[in-house]
């Protein structure tokens, strides 16, 4: 199997470059990569690529993941997550590939309590939210093979992310405010690598029922937190890991959303249903705290 990864250095393509490596050819780029163009900018050269290595699967983890700043960069935004994952699907569509893609539970509009399921209404807030969505219905109409992954508040340990300011921040002040009323489920760009691996395994196995399997899935860790619940949790266990570290917030004050106004809404139901993908591909998906512990286990002792 040929595989064409996008975006091998975000913090879920870097997980992937590990994760596919197995399963056959790996042809990895970034927007930097000279020898196949892999800036998704650049239309033409995205469509060259694909023609020239004729990949088996198209895995496309690159995306612009700028939230605030989409809101004034709606063109850019909107070419790097919709007009590109559509040329991909095009592409993959005239070879009879397979595309991946990832999009967000940003795609709904945060509005109850209830875990969102994949054909719920959506109803994005902000642009990075409708760029996501146009790039979800582009590769649907374009692309009959497709495998489009919601995923939310993913983490890595690789680059920066939540868990490690709020350790730093931790060291650094006294007093920590976190936002206390968005819920989600922090996700490793690991388990995001694992799963898609473990699903392009199965859907490329011969009398596999493509119908049936292609389509969109909630993966996310199960469970569910704030954010403040979430800092709560990373400041306890590095203590454990770490009893000598000095940390001076020694209570964290939660707070609404409201008290840190940002140019992007963001939603406050970021809850998401995972049961299709655990039924269809015969997964069980960790609670979100067993990554959490990896991550600042591999981020603690590494210092
Ligand atoms: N991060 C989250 O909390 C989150 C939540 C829900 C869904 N998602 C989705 O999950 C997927 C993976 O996200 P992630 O967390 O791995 O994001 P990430 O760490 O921000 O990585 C995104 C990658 O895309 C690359 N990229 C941006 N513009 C590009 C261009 N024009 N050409 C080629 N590459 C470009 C970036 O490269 P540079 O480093 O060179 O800019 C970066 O390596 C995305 O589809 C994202 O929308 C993420």
């Amino acid at each position: 199997m040929k595989i064409l990864l996008l975006g091998k250095n975000g913090q879920v393509g870097w997980e992937l470059q590990r994760s596919l490596a197995p399963l056959g050819e790996l042809i990895a780029l970034d927007r930097h990569s000279s020898e196949f163009c892999g800036d998704l900018a650049n239309q033409a050269g995205l469509a060259d690529t694909v023609r020239t290595v004729r990949p088996d699967v198209i895995v496309n983890a690159a995306a612009y993941t700028a939230v605030d700043k989409a809101e004034s960069e709606p063109e850019l935004a909107s070419a790097i997550n919709a007009h590109a994952p559509e040329v991909l699907a095009r592409e993959a569509a005239e070879l009879g590939a397979w595309l991946v893609h990832y999009s967000t539970d940003y795609v709904f509009g945060g509005g109850g309590d209830r875990p969102w399921c994949e054909d719920d209404p959506t109803f994005p807030l902000n642009v990075y939210g409708q760029t996501k969505l146009l790039g979800e219905h582009m590769i649907d109409w374009v692309c009959p093979r497709h495998l489009i992954f919601r995923t939310s508040w993913v983490y890595a340990a690789r680059g920066g992310n939540f868990a490690k300011t709020m350790l730093r921040l931790a060291q650094e002040r006294d007093q920590l405010k976190v936002i206390n009323d968005q819920f989600g489920a922090p996700t490793g760009a690991e388990l995001i690598a694992d799963v898609t691996a473990h699903a392009i395994r199965q859907v490329r196995q011969p009398g596999a029922d493509t119908q049936a399997l292609a389509g969109i899935y909630h993966l996310v860790a199960s469970g569910c937190t704030t954010w403040f619940d979430y800092a709560q949790y990373v400041i306890a266990q590095a203590r454990k890991l770490q009893p000598g570290l000095a940390i001076k917030s020694t209570a964290i004050e939660p707070v609404p959303t409201s008290a840190f106004p940002t140019p992007a809404q963001r939603p406050l139901n970021s809850r998401l249903d995972t049961r299709k993908l655990q039924e269809t591909f015969g997964l069980s998906l960790p609670e979100w705290q067993l990554g959490v512990d990896r991550m600042l286990a591999e981020t603690i002792t590494a210092k």
